[in-house]
């Protein structure tokens, strides 16, 4: 673990990172990455990587959790051994058991659970490598991983913190403002700006509490931009597959056309034979004189002709 850096914010009000106050970390997203689940994300919050997948709407296992009335969302958050500096114990544990709690909360509402009565819609999220805020990067994950799966949901849900670090608000902590600051407030929304997660670890006045909030409703409206975007050039890349598909021919498709090309070869031998026919007509018509013409009775005695006639003519030419 890095030590306690003396000061976060240098004379320029940057961060330690390089960051504004108000800058989040770029995200990068990647919809449809796992072929076996029926929706999944692949989503990168500055150095954090989560894959997210999700599974149902499906039948309820063990089936004293369904409800008559709604599907059940669960939802599994799991960091990888490797995914920290110190390797992680694999497993469960206390704080893996919060994050899925309050995760799966931040998201049930926003899913029509109504419309799957005795279901189970059920996320997973995989940290593949950890640097502060991976709730909030897999909570990103996990609703586009909703969406790509088709789950039918009221908006998407973004989720981004806001925390203090030298007496002074900030957005998005990295790992040493998250390990050494004053408070971490992560917080996930829904488009609207309804708060679906909200938790404070560290100290903070009401005040603050207020303009970090509006930090962190700014923040979460940018992520929003990264997962919409994301969602449609994924779809978009999908219709074109689906449009190259369907001008390919189908198997009958091809069949058919290929019957009537058979048949049109039949026709077109037809055709040509008549048309052979005619001209070797009309040829044998007009040609007849040439062909009397070609006599080779004729043609010797033109021969004979020609050749008698050129020595006369030289050899008067040449009595000249
Ligand atoms: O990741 P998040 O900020 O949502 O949760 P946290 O409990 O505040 O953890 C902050 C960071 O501590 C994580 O992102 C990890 O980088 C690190 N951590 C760790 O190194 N080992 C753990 N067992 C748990 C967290």
């Amino acid at each position: 673990m890095s030590d306690k850096p003396e000061k976060f914010i240098d004379e320029n009000g940057l961060r330690l990172d390089g960051r504004k106050l108000d800058q989040i970390r770029d995200i990068k997203i990647e919809v449809g990455v796992l072929a076996r689940a029926d929706g999944s994300c692949y989503l990168e919050f500055g150095k954090n990587m989560v894959i997210a997948a999700v599974y149902g709407p499906r039948e309820v296992h063990p089936r004293h959790q369904q409800d008559s009335t709604r599907a059940i969302v669960r939802y599994k958050y799991n960091m990888a051994s490797f995914s920290v500096e110190d390797r992680k114990r694999p497993g469960p544990d206390r704080r893996s058991t919060e994050v899925s709690k309050v995760s799966r909360e931040a998201l049930e509402d926003q899913v029509f659970t109504e419309y799957f009565p005795k279901s189970a819609i059920d996320i997973f999220v995989e940290v593949l490598q950890a640097d502060a805020g991976t709730r909030t990067a897999a909570l990103n994950a996990a609703s586009v991983a909703l969406a790509d799966a088709g789950i039918p949901m009221r908006g998407l849900v973004s989720a981004c913190a806001f925390g203090k670090v030298d007496d002074t608000l900030v957005l998005d902590l990295s790992k040493d403002e998250d390990n050494y600051g004053q408070a971490d407030v992560p917080i996930a929304m829904t488009q609207d700006g309804k708060i679906t997660l909200l938790q404070m670890d560290g100290h903070l006045t009401p005040e603050e509490l207020k303009t970090g909030l509006v930090m962190a409703q700014e923040g979460c409206r940018q992520v929003y931009e990264v997962q919409r975007q994301a969602l449609m050039d994924h779809y978009a890349k999908m219709q074109d597959a689906n449009e190259d598909e369907t001008e390919a021919p189908s198997v009958e498709e091809v069949i058919t056309a290929e019957e009537n090309e058979a048949s049109e070869d039949v026709n077109t031998g037809t055709e040509e034979v008549e048309e052979v026919d005619e001209e070797v007509a009309g040829e044998t018509v007009e040609e007849v004189p040439e062909i009397k013409e070609n006599v080779p009775e004729e043609e010797d005695e033109e021969t004979d002709k020609e050749i008698v006639e050129e020595p006369d003519t030289e050899e008067e030419d040449s009595h000249e």
